[in-house]
């Protein structure tokens, strides 16, 4: 491990977008960044350690020590390249919300590994590539790191060499909603609801609507209701999330896009109007037991990005 000092001092400021993973058929592979953002910013200080203050979501439940996310990525980064982290004070500022499907893990996870790459700036060189790598490593799949890195739609996959990405554009026709209830879902509860293999006429029906989703949100969006079918993971893991699953079903039947937003469970409305956006939210407020907000997000078309501290400000 090489002991380099990093001025004290030093700081970056960084901005890391929602993501809303699988967007139906494209499990563990399709994502979409969304213009709702944690920040965080990070000094390097005198004396070792951590210091971790939380704003937002998070604050005063998430551990604010070496345990902390994005502290666990920073070490991650600095480690890779056998450099020691440094004492750090970090201030988070959260808005997306955890346990939902909105991407939060892979936000802190981003954050943490982007807030080393500025830190690093000048020592080593990490580019996107290796921001990907890093956090797919500690998020174990792609599909969530690869839009909070990249911005837009991307299709991610993973190689013998690691994960790769593709950044795709997103037809301005295509007006995201999440709805976003009270209650929480945890992934590796939905991931272990899935069975280890499916039937392969279940796997040609998600190639079909994959490909086809891919053309709808770039250039066809009258397509989505049809390119969000899925039957590889959303009705494994209706049992754990009988409201998502009941209002999506009300919500599909009466022509709408949506989806189970990455694990869940939150719910992702593709809309091919804007006004469609309105109705659906009013067929939620209707049909729903408990309460849900609903959130009408821009997509994020630039990802996380990480900019010095001007000189002398400190966190
Ligand atoms: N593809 C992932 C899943 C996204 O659905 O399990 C959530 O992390």
């Amino acid at each position: 491990m090489i002991n380099r000092t990093i001025e004290v001092g030093t700081g970056v400021h960084v901005k890391v977008p929602a993501t809303t993973a699988n967007l139906g058929p494209g499990f563990d592979t399709l994502g979409l960044a969304l213009a709702y953002y944690d920040e965080l910013d990070v000094t390097v200080r005198e004396e070792p350690g951590v210091h971790v203050d939380v704003h937002g979501v998070g604050e005063g439940q998430v551990p604010t020590d070496e345990r902390n996310l994005v502290v666990r990525a920073i070490k991650h980064a600095f480690d890779a390249y056998g450099i020691e982290m440094p004492g750090l004070d970090i201030v988070a500022r959260n808005h997306i919300p955890h346990g939902r499907g909105m991407g939060s893990s892979g936000a802190a996870i981003v954050a943490g590994i982007m807030a080393a790459k500025g830190l690093l700036e000048g020592n080593v060189e990490m580019d996107a590539q290796a921001v990907l790598t890093l956090a797919t490593q500690m998020e174990g799949h792609p599909d969530n790191v690869a839009p909070a890195i990249f911005g837009g739609l991307t299709i991610a996959w993973v190689t013998p060499e690691g994960p790769r990405s593709k950044k795709l554009i997103v037809h301005r026709g295509v007006s995201p909603v999440v709805f976003v209830p009270e209650h929480t879902m945890s992934t590796a509860l939905a991931r272990s609801l899935q069975p280890e293999s499916v039937p392969h006429e279940d796997a040609i029906f998600n190639v079909s609507r994959s490909a086809l989703l891919v053309a709808a949100l770039i250039q066809s969006p009258e397509l989505l209701l049809e390119a969000t079918e899925d039957k590889l993971h959303q009705s494994y893991r209706a049992s754990a999330m009988p409201e998502t699953d009941q209002l999506i079903r009300a919500l599909r039947d009466a022509g709408y896009a949506a989806v189970v937003s990455g694990a869940g469970p939150s719910i992702l409305l593709l809309c091919d109007e804007p006004q469609q956006r309105l109705e659906a939210t009013a067929l939620v407020e209707r049909e729903a037991l408990t309460p849900w907000q609903s959130l009408m997000l821009a997509v994020d078309f630039k990802g996380a990005t990480v900019v010095p501290h001007p000189v002398g400000v400190l966190a």
